[in-house]
């Protein structure tokens, strides 16, 4: 049996008043079609918005309540039955009445706890604002990568979170000229503790999925390499953990005075990593831009694949303009290989045609402007 989404329902989601969506449970791909601006990426945004985090458009949380001109409807929802090898849960999210921040039902329980989400439903994603992942904003990069290793390592989120707000507040003071040193120094011991094990867990993760990314399931989709170039986790590659510990802290005492100039400080909060298309040798930015998104769903379909060995749980995916820069013997070739993925995939575009040699193979809905969506393969 394959992992994935029987039935969705969305409530004042973006374009959304009400959506009723249901896909069976054979785990079939679904393809959503329609012209710009029908809705398809709010479906598979509502989907991301299933996990932990802003979804995969990294919105804010206000701009999803679906408006119409002046009028705002702030309580939405999302919810998704969902099936799998492990049972039956159903699973939700949205905003109530008096609530901050975005509640996450499991099977009618209220959690906060990320561990148990993964447990019940995980996915990952490409959008066409990451077609331009290697070459573009290195923010968006890391946060890619952030997002591969907390799959595998459910502190990972926390300890970044914690790393930024100790970080804040440690160049607040700086730059207010409060130079309290006991103040300063016990938030460069956290700096330093959260932030080694912030670049050696990427270093562990990056190292485990390499493994699986040296294995292409097809030429089209190319074996990659990445390689860290953190501060940190270069120093980890040849130093011990307190010896690159002491190497931080001398770092954060020496940048005091730049950052009270209003420097800035490298640190795990401004790593990057490259990627090497293994059979040209040759970096990823340098690549075409149909052989950067070769790449980019070489490590999707990596990840997928590790989760699965090391977690025993396969991601649901989803491929946003799923076509965008692929030719159509990649694009074919890719539809083969999502097909015999544990678990279902969700892929969105404006051109039917492209699924026609997948009639019965993958499900079809039109998404119509007038926000209806109707199966019709
Ligand atoms: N909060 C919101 N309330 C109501 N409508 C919204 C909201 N946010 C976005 N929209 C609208 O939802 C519509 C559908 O957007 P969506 O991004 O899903 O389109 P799409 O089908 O993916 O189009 P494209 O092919 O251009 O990517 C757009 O017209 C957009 O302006
Ligand atoms: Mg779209």
């Amino acid at each position: 049996m394959k992992t994935g989404i029987s039935r969705l329902r969305l409530t004042n989601f973006r374009s959304y008043a009400e959506l009723d969506l249901s896909f069976g449970s054979e785990g079939k791909p679904v393809a959503l079609f329609g012209p710009n601006g029908a809705g398809k990426t709010n479906v598979l945004e509502a989907i991301s918005y299933l996990t932990a985090g802003r979804g995969l458009r990294s919105a804010k949380l206000s701009d999803v309540a679906r408006r119409v001109g002046e009028d705002v409807y702030p309580l939405w929802s999302v919810v998704a039955d969902l099936y799998s090898p492990f049972g039956e849960h159903r699973i939700g999210t949205g905003m109530v009445a008096g609530a901050e921040r975005r509640q996450m039902r499991i099977d009618g329980k209220s959690t906060t706890h990320q561990a148990d989400l993964a447990d019940v439903f995980r996915c990952l994603w490409l959008t066409p604002a990451q077609d331009r992942l290697f070459c573009g904003d290195p923010n968006a990069r890391r946060r890619f990568l952030d997002r591969i290793v907390q799959a595998f390592d459910p502190l990972h989120a926390n300890r970044l979170s914690d790393y930024q707000a100790t970080l804040k507040q440690w160049l607040c003071l700086l730059r207010e000229g409060r130079w309290d040193n006991a103040w300063l120094s016990g938030l460069e011991q956290q700096l330093v503790e959260n932030g080694i094990a912030i670049a050696a867990s990427r270093l562990d993760i990056v190292g485990r999925l390499g493994g699986y990314l040296t294995v292409t399931e097809d030429p089209s989709f190319p074996a990659a390499e990445i390689q860290l170039t953190g501060l940190l986790e270069q120093a980890l590659l040849t130093q011990s953990a307190v010896m690159v510990e002491d190497t931080f802290m001398g770092h954060l005492k020496n940048a005091r005075k730049i950052c009270a100039e209003g420097g800035n400080l490298t640190g795990p909060h401004t790593s990057d990593f490259i990627v090497i298309h293994k059979q040209q040798n040759r970096s990823a930015d340098m690549c075409s831009t149909g052989e950067q998104k070769a790449l980019l769903l070489s490590i999707i379909l990596a990840e997928m694949r590790a989760q699965m060995a090391e977690q025993g749980k396969c991601p649901v995916l989803l491929l946003d303009e799923v076509a965008a820069h692929l030719d159509s013997r990649r694009r074919n070739t890719l539809f083969e290989i999502l097909l015999t993925r544990p678990a279902q995939v969700f892929m969105t575009t404006t051109d039917q045609r492209i699924f026609s040699d997948f009639t019965g193979q993958i499900d079809q809905f039109d998404v119509e402007e007038k926000q209806e969506i109707t199966k019709v393969a």
